[in-house]
């Protein structure tokens, strides 16, 4: 049988569309993000079984704080009812939690919960989930610059020997593999600033779909498109 993956260890989703798919329905918004996060549950579990390595998920971005104050709190509820309900079914299944982005700056008992949470699947190996809170990519890149510029200004490092590792391995996602697909639902094609420096030699995979619509077939379906890609990586 073909290997489900395509070769796709790493791949990162820009789960959009809860809102209009609440809409469509007449429903509350709020019930829009609920889905999304059964969609959530559900691709984890799927990618797991697929044999993906790592699934990188854009939860809630750095631009996200300019939403109401009620979406907020219902997103960060709907956050810490994930981790308390999934965290035994990651421990089981070998799935390692990593968070990217600032989540230091979320709620206390959030940052307790992630915390306990990444730390009781760090052995894990099956798949690594990894979750962007508070994440944005030029955020990011501005806290490597920084680390970097701290180094040389203290000599331990000289500015012209800085070269492209050392800037991809004081990312969050340092310790990850490349990343090889890049999926966004719901019609939209842009990154908005998500994992930009990861995304130089991704394929990217667009669909009308709205996330909490995206289910095994919808992964397949990227996968099977990320498969048919000539990937030359700049070469020819
Ligand atoms: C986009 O929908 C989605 C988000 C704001 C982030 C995704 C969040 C979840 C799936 C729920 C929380 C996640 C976890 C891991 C617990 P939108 O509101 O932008 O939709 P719209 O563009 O149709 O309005």
């Amino acid at each position: 049988m073909a290997d489900p993956t395509y070769g796709a260890r790493h791949i990162a989703i820009i789960m959009d569309g809860n809102g209009r798919w609440a809409k469509k329905k007449h429903l509350p918004r709020a019930l829009g993000h609920k889905k999304g996060v059964e969609a959530v549950r559900n691709i984890v579990r799927v990618a797991g079984e697929t044999g993906i390595k790592v699934l990188t998920l854009y939860a809630f971005s750095s631009e996200n704080w300019s939403r109401p104050a009620d979406e907020i709190s219902d997103l960060m509820g709907l956050l810490r009812q994930y981790i308390q309900s999934d965290i035994e079914e990651f421990v089981e299944n070998g799935v390692r939690l990593k968070v990217i982005g600032n989540y230091k700056a979320l709620d206390r008992d959030i940052v307790g919960m992630i915390d306990n949470a990444i730390e009781r699947t760090s052995k894990n190996d099956r798949m690594t989930l990894a979750v962007a809170l508070n994440y944005g990519a030029q955020d990011e890149m501005l806290r490597a610059v920084q680390s970097i510029a701290m180094s040389a200004k203290a000599g331990e490092i000289e500015p012209d020997q800085i070269n492209i590792n050392d800037i991809s391995n004081l990312l969050d996602t340092g310790e990850l593999p490349p990343l090889d697909l890049l999926i966004r639902t719901s019609g939209e094609l842009r990154l908005s600033n998500f994992l930009l420096w990861q995304a130089a030699y991704s394929e990217l995979y667009f669909t009308d779909t709205l996330w909490p619509d995206f289910d095994k077939r919808e992964l397949q379906k990227a996968l099977k498109s990320f498969g048919d890609r000539d990937r030359r990586f700049g070469g020819r």
